[in-house]
């Protein structure tokens, strides 16, 4: 997928302000950003429903603008709300979807059935959609959207609106699609789902994208790693807080004591800092059970990126320190352990 100098205005509101984005064969692009950022309108001109102002955009080989029918054969769509016939089996939904895709009536027929078995929808197939639950129902978007076999697949905000455990579902099903060799380019507001599914991200804010890259990097980008200490005797954690107050590399002593947890949080901000501090335990004779880097997790650096974006002079965003509507803070567990 290149998408380059995309615009798209809806009278005075532009929703897409010269979007560029590449997503390589096989990958996942996550495109997070909060509600009016424009993702939807990104989706709908990748898949041909809409015509943008300014730009170009080839998916699959094809230009959005001037192959639209080439394209639409080759990508999947699953809607930001749900879009299955009420009134229909699950079953009917998907053979229906077949046959509006021109297959024969014996094919749309094995694609259902192998899909519904793939969504875990057989037992239910036969029953109206409209007493499936929220996350049968995505299933059944996610199967629908998988009928045609695509090798690009959109999927805006799958898992807006669902409980947890239904996004856990839903999140399973997406990295199946994906094992499957499915270029997907899935937007979110959802710092969590974007580190569970996206290789890459491209955060947007009012039709701009205003960071992008490994989520790692992002990560790094905003520093502030933590280094977390585990002791071996967790009566020894105000000792060591001490030891590297006194001894400890620059900022050290902003260490952070987490006695329930019995860790010891040392902010850091290079390797160099990491093996200092790890030197002064050490040479101080304190014996550690574990070691691990913690780095910031995804709303904080989205917060981080707008907050600095507003402070650019010409930028008309939110003041500094603003949060943005749809951040959450979400638990980070994202810990990588190294050899104590
Ligand atoms: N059909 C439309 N007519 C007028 N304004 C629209 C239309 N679609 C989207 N917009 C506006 O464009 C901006 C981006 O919307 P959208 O792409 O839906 O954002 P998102 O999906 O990120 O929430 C918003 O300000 C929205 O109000
Ligand atoms: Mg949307």
């Amino acid at each position: 997928m290149e998408v380059r100098g995309l615009v798209k205005n809806f009278g005075e509101t532009r929703a897409l302000d010269g979007v560029d984005l590449d997503v390589r064969e096989g990958t996942v692009l996550g495109v997070l950003g909060p509600n009016g950022a424009g993702k939807t309108t990104l989706v709908r001109i990748l898949s041909t429903l809409l015509r943008p102002d300014a730009g170009t955009a080839v998916v699959a080989g094809y230009d959005v603008v001037r192959q639209p029918r080439q394209l639409r054969r080759v990508i999947g769509l699953t809607g930001q709300y749900a879009s299955v016939d009420e009134k229909l089996s699950g079953r009917e939904n998907l053979y229906m979807i077949g046959r509006l895709l021109d297959l024969s009536r014996t094919v749309s027929r094995a694609r259902a059935d192998e899909l519904l078995e793939r969504f875990s929808l057989t037992e239910a197939a036969k029953r109206p959609a409209q007493q499936y639950s929220g996350g049968m129902r995505r299933r059944l978007d996610l199967a629908a959207s998988m009928i045609g076999r695509p090798a690009v697949l959109y999927l805006d905000e799958p898992t807006t609106g669902l409980d947890p455990r239904t996004r856990n579902e839903v999140w399973g099903e997406v990295r199946g699609m994906v094992d499957e060799g499915v270029t997907v380019l899935l937007t979110t507001q959802y710092m969590e789902e974007a580190e569970q599914l996206a290789d890459e991200l491209a955060v947007i804010d009012r039709g701009r994208v205003i960071a992008g890259g490994g989520i790692e990097e992002l990560k790094a980008k905003v520093g502030g790693r933590t280094l977390q200490i585990r002791p071996a005797d967790p009566g020894a954690l105000r000792h060591m807080a001490r030891a590297l107050a006194e001894a400890g590399p620059r900022g050290s002593s902003d260490t952070v004591i987490d006695a329930s947890e019995g860790l010891l949080n040392v902010p850091i901000s290079s390797d160099e800092q990491l093996t200092a501090v790890i030197g002064v335990l050490g040479a101080r004779g304190f014996p550690v059970a574990g070691i691990g880097t913690h780095l910031p997790s995804l709303d904080e650096v989205f917060l981080a990126i707008t907050g600095q974006k507003a402070s650019t002079p010409q930028a008309d965003g939110p003041a500094p320190g603003d949060a943005p509507e749809n951040a959450r803070r979400a638990e980070d567990d994202h810990h990588q352990e190294v050899p104590a």
